[in-house]
């Protein structure tokens, strides 16, 4: 087993001891195509710290039974390894319960529970669900189907030309038939940081619920459910260092008691006979199946990780690579930012005049960094702004100014090989 994560001390400046937080993150040593690995796709999955890893693998190696369902010694080890991560996520969203913490998938999950369960409840014919233009696809298809199925109409907010939403827009558009709300905390293509308090606020004035889908913002920011008044916020582990196939759904308590359960089966219920079932007390209710135990005990040791290493200094440290790299960027011949938002986080796309976003992908893979490009499974962003796809360049506090250095030279060869 590798060495054990060095331990951060809150409060220290990120630049005094990045090279002790990357030595955290084995795959940063390691080489692609020859070169050291430059990873700017932190926005589609972020690097696992040693302690999480380590965690993973000791839930495999000697903690592993099922949780909820034995007497035994391991299972009830386990049973309180993964409840104490519960409470560990509840703390991280300062939510109120620790039952208000579901354990899903992903945010993909969390989002289809919420819009199929609320669906199947809340909503009917001719009643209207807002979400917004910029929406992951994540955050529009499970309301596209829940719309289809009862007849609800969904509403657009839509965006300025930087990247912002239109807020007058969005006050017009909540209506007595508005049923619940459903926004994006930080785009995933744009790094847009979302007044959502104002718009949990504006939504609320109206006794309308709001989902926050915060996949972006857990790496970047911290979050506090209660000061946002959200009535549902999700996430995926993956995105804060932590593993893939683990998310969270923060749901209010008296939302999550009035609505069905989304899938059925063991570890659901109280009491089955072949004529009525009765159903578990929250969280249980919503979590079908053996879970993913060794994901949600990981999950909250990368959140341990990040609490030790500080979200306000994560915030700042950010934005310095955000500031640097934009300015870097702006002074490319033919490239234009797609999202300059007043408010964004570490989060850069962008388009190159004449050059297809794939063709400067490779070439920058060849030289070892990693971005993603394409339409980022926003699409109706993409039609907004009449392109096919961008470039994006995500950053995580274990990336370097000299990283991006690296990756401005890589991308000007691109430019001029390709043109
Ligand atoms: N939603 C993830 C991204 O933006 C996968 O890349």
């Amino acid at each position: 087993m590798a060495a054990s994560t060095t331990i951060n001390k809150a409060g220290t400046p990120i630049a005094d001891r990045i090279e002790n937080i990357r030595a955290d993150f084995p795959i940063l040593s390691r080489k692609v195509n020859g070169k050291p690995l430059i990873y700017f796709d932190n926005g589609a999955t972020a690097q696992k710290p040693q302690s999480v890893i380590d965690a993973v693998d000791k839930c495999y190696t000697s903690q592993n039974a099922n949780i909820h369902r034995g007497v035994h010694t391991l299972s009830q080890e386990i049973t309180v390894e993964y409840e104490k991560a519960r409470v560990t996520v509840q703390k991280h969203l300062n939510a109120r319960y620790s039952h208000e913490i579901i354990f899903t998938k992903g945010t993909t999950e969390s989002i289809n529970l919420v819009a199929t369960s609320f669906g199947k409840k809340f909503i009917s014919k001719g009643d209207e669900i807002i979400i917004s233009v910029m929406e992951h696809h994540s955050n529009i298809l499970p309301w596209q189907v829940i719309c289809e199925e009862k007849g609800a109409i969904l509403k657009v907010i839509p965006i300025s030309d930087s990247g912002e939403l239109l807020m007058d827009e969005y006050k017009k558009l909540l209506s007595d038939k508005t049923k619940i709300v459903a926004v994006t905390h930080i785009s995933n293509t744009l790094g847009t940081i979302n007044p959502v308090k104002e718009i949990i606020e504006l939504a609320h004035a109206k006794n309308i619920p709001v989902l926050i889908d915060g996949a972006q913002a857990v790496p970047h920011t911290s979050v506090d459910v209660q000061d946002l008044d959200a009535d549902f916020y999700v996430y995926s582990g993956h995105k804060l260092f932590g593993p893939t196939g683990v998310g969270v759904l923060y749901g209010k308590e008296k939302w999550l008691n009035e609505m069905p359960p989304y899938q059925v089966g063991g570890g659901t219920i109280k009491t089955v006979t072949f004529e009525k079932t009765v159903y578990a007390d929250l969280p249980l209710k919503f979590e079908a199946g053996t879970p993913h135990i060794a994901g949600g005990v990981g999950l909250a040791v990368a959140i341990d990780y990040v609490n030790e290493i500080g979200l306000d200094n994560i915030a700042a440290y950010e934005h310095e690579l955000l500031v640097y790299a934009t300015e870097a960027l702006q002074k490319i011949e033919g490239l234009k930012i797609i999202g300059t938002a007043t408010k964004k986080a570490s989060v850069i796309s962008f388009v190159v005049e004449g050059l297809h976003p794939f063709d400067i992908g490779t070439i920058l893979d060849q030289l070892g960094i990693a971005v993603r490009t394409g339409h980022h499974c926003t699409q109706p962003l993409m039609q907004r702004y009449e392109i096919k796809g961008t470039v994006r360049a995500s950053f995580a506090f274990y990336n370097t100014k000299q990283e991006v250095d690296e990756f401005i030279i890589g991308l000007q060869r691109a430019i001029k090989m390709l043109k």
